[in-house]
């Protein structure tokens, strides 16, 4: 059996679909660059994985993910309407990845300047059960569809008690709830519910409020200095979260880790974005960040703040930014200009 040198963490690879392998590419240049403790053992899954083995998650990548505990991530393409279930949402299904954690934060000071938000997302309930059907009526296959949300008072107390524990960690002070329970009163109410009997074991230490969806959604456009952390269910962190990134730049800069007891999977909040796939024009930022958040997680805090820092000096001293920030650079020449920063500190 071949063992890990001292020092290094075994880690699975995914480099997923359309942008992914361009910007998967590009973060770990920037991790070696920085001497990161990774080892990858590179799988495939989403369209790469039907490509590579026909299947959108072959147990080959299972297993790796099993062994290893720990995963960056590409973004995986989910065919829309019909199609194979998501790939994404079957990762964590199998690994119980109940927690999404997706911070925002202004590096590019812009419309909105000193944006420091986390959102965290229940991310294994709700509609993602994906419990649906059509009824036929007369001779109309799908004359009525059906959905079925499925919230489970542990499900919601152990997101509440998990985001509540970050914000402890994290020195966060206010956890502002989001629900519907004026209209969904039982799938959202007990996810509100449950929140307040957690909350009570936090008293003094972390506030909590709570908000409905659609005035929260509004909120985050006028005055989002106002929140500290977001706790949602699982659509709506879903929804909320592309928001949040609107804040800072866009889903370029936006990204998001999913922990489980024991496993953690690191990944862009963006999808695969076939509009741009292939053609060098990415902006590998979100990913970087989450790559940022994995080195965190194994207590490589010091080399999470050279990343850091290693891309804001790029965007804000040597304005070297990708389209989507206005800029023309291409994917890998961004990820050669962190490099440079990287290599000259
Ligand atoms: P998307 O996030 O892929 O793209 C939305 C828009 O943002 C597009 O115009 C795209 O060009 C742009 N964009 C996204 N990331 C960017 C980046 N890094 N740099 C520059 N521009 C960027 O969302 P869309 O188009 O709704 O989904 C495409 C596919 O991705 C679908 O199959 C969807 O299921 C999947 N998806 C996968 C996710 C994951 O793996 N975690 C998350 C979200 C979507």
């Amino acid at each position: 059996m071949e063992s890990t040198p001292r020092h290094k963490i075994p880690a699975t690879l995914i480099p997923g679909d359309g942008i992914g392998p361009e910007v998967v590419a590009a973060t770990v240049q920037v991790l070696d660059a920085l001497g990161s403790p990774f080892i990858w053992d590179v799988q495939q899954a989403g369209i790469a994985g039907v490509t590579h083995c026909g299947d959108p998650l072959p147990d080959v990548t299972l297993e790796s993910v099993r062994k290893n505990k720990l995963a960056l991530k590409g973004p995986l393409t989910t065919p829309i309407g019909e199609g194979f279930r998501s790939s994404n949402v079957r990762l964590r299904e199998e690994f119980q990845l109940f927690g999404n954690v997706r911070p925002v934060r202004t590096i590019i000071p812009g419309r909105y300047d000193e944006i420091d938000l986390v959102l965290v997302r229940e991310n294994l309930g709700g509609f993602y059960v994906a419990h649906e059907y059509y009824i036929p009526v007369g001779d109309d296959p799908k004359a009525v569809a059906v959905a079925t949300g499925v919230n489970t008072r542990d499900g919601c107390a152990r997101i509440a008690r998990f985001a509540f524990e970050y914000a402890l960690k994290h020195g966060r002070k206010k956890i502002t709830v989001v629900h519907k329970a004026n209209i969904l009163k039982v799938l959202t109410g007990l996810f509100l519910e449950a929140a307040r009997d957690v909350a009570r074991d936090y008293g003094g230490r972390v506030e909590m409020s709570d908000m409905i969806v659609d005035a929260c959604a509004m909120q985050l456009v006028l005055n989002p200095w106002q929140f500290d952390m977001l706790l949602c269910t699982n659509l709506f962190g879903d929804i909320l979260s592309d928001q949040l990134a609107g804040l800072v730049g866009g889903l370029g800069m936006a990204p998001g880790a999913n922990y489980g007891n024991d496993t953690a999977i690191f990944e862009a909040v963006h999808g695969s974005a076939p509009d741009i796939a292939g053609k060098d024009v990415a902006n590998p930022i979100s990913l970087l960040l989450a790559s940022g958040l994995m080195l965190e997680h194994v207590g490589k805090g010091d080399l999470a703040l050279r990343l850091r820092t290693a891309i804001t000096e790029t965007l804000n001293t040597d304005h070297i930014r990708t389209r989507d920030l206005k800029g023309t650079a291409s994917t890998r020449e961004f990820a050669a200009a962190v490099v440079r920063r990287i290599e000259s500190t």
